[in-house]
């Protein structure tokens, strides 16, 4: 037999997939399944993120290869687009019976497939388990709270993780701390990241500039939220040119509150539209400061040593605190401000080493085990 030709009784893994760092997370995990003679993986995208910034050019920047199926639901209400997905994948689930189902991270279709798959009595396994805001008013907070529960086999990317879903009683042999798939993409990445032009393009300079990315409903949807963001952008575009790639969230309610103008006009504030992977890669890896309220960020500015100040009350991902270069700011002006200030006044790198198993080789230890779980007895 020779690489790459499956056995006739290898199982059908269902790897789900709708957002943008959904994405990036299953980048590693369809290439190291690919090298698994007993597993079949089969790439479900649900459509919650359809355009092509936001999908279509990180299926090409990472070499993910094209969807098996495509459930198209698009955007909508959490319930609408929760229930538009339940009810696709339902018919997908039936047609193919997989042998198990790959869910990562928090959206709604890791919530929605979770779901699905839990009432047809298909196991369940779950990347990115066991991370925990403790805020319930996070959407996220709910979806992983959900998926966690329903979940078979729970790999987690640190120990956090993993004390957090013993004590909500999850027997530890269902749990594997496995590492970080995120950072498994970030490090193939980054050689072909550092070739791009997109510092150079947008006439900045490498190590003299902020990137902002901000698109949580608690930061965008209330218009004293997205002032208090305004206020800080208008602060920190004084201190230095400020690069913001506007996620359509983000944009759209800035013109719903009225306040697009104000932001278009805040002084040494770049606004550009979503950029692709690399591109992203490229700006991250040559920013002098991040401000962000995105989770993945926070562990890629961790791996490459950038001062983080997150615009969040609390973070699902304390390791890169305690481990890392992220600070939790909150949104106050004054103390996001003066934060900024003070990462700016140093001009060392933080010292940190990455976290335990952030190492580029989670998705190989993932694969390992579900060729175990695909040969164990039922
Ligand atoms: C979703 C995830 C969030 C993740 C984020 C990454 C949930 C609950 N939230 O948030 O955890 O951090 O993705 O980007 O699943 N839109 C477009 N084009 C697209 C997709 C969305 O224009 O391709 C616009 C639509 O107007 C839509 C809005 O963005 O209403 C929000 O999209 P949605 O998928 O509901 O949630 P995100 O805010 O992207």
């Amino acid at each position: 037999r020779h690489k790459g030709q499956r056995r006739e009784d290898s199982m059908l893994v269902h790897c789900i997939v709708g957002t943008r760092p959904n994405f990036v997370k299953i980048a590693p995990i369809m290439k190291a399944l690919g090298r698994c003679q007993r597993i079949r993986a089969h790439l479900i995208h649900t459509g919650q993120h359809y355009d092509t910034v936001m999908s279509r050019s990180f299926f090409e920047d990472l070499t993910i290869p094209e969807p098996d199926r495509y459930l198209n639901v698009g955007s909508g209400t959490h319930a609408v687009q929760t229930a538009r997905i339940m009810e696709s994948y339902e018919q997908v689930l039936n047609e193919e019976k997989p042998g198990l189902v790959l869910v990562v991270g928090d959206v709604n279709s890791t919530l929605a497939c979770s779901l699905t798959a839990a009432k047809a009595v298909t196991p369940i396994a779950h990347i990115e388990a066991g991370l925990r805001s403790f805020d319930r008013t996070m959407p996220e907070e709910i979806n992983r709270l959900v998926t966690d529960t329903l979940a078979d086999h729970l790999f987690t990317t640190c120990t956090d993780a993993d004390e957090n879903l013993r004590r909500e009683g999850v027997s530890p042999e269902r749990i594997h701390f496995v590492g970080n798939v995120m950072i498994d993409a970030l490090l193939t990445s980054l050689p072909l990241a550092a070739r791009k032009k997109t510092i150079k393009r947008l006439q900045l300079e490498a190590e003299h500039y902020a990137l902002v990315t901000i698109h949580r409903p608690s930061n965008v949807d209330e218009p004293e939220s997205f002032f208090r963001v305004l206020m800080i952008l208008e602060a920190i575009g004084r201190m230095l040119p400020v690069v913001f790639p506007i996620h359509p969230r983000t944009e759209k309610q800035a013109e719903a509150l009225g306040l697009a103008d104000r932001l278009h006009a805040c002084p040494g504030l770049q606004l550009v539209a979503p950029l692709r992977y690399l591109e992203f890669i490229n700006l991250l890896s040559s920013a002098r400061l991040v401000l962000t309220d995105s989770g993945g960020i926070q562990e890629e500015t961790t791996i490459l040593r950038i001062p983080c100040l997150t615009l969040r009350p609390n973070t699902e991902r304390p390791i890169t605190i305690r481990e890392g270069t992220n600070r939790l700011v909150g949104t106050d002006p004054d103390v996001v401000i003066d934060a900024a200030r003070k990462a700016l006044g140093s001009s060392d790198k933080p010292k940190c080493s990455p976290p335990p198993l952030w190492d580029g080789k989670a998705a190989e230890r993932i694969a390992a085990i579900v060729e175990q779980i695909a040969t164990a007895p039922a």
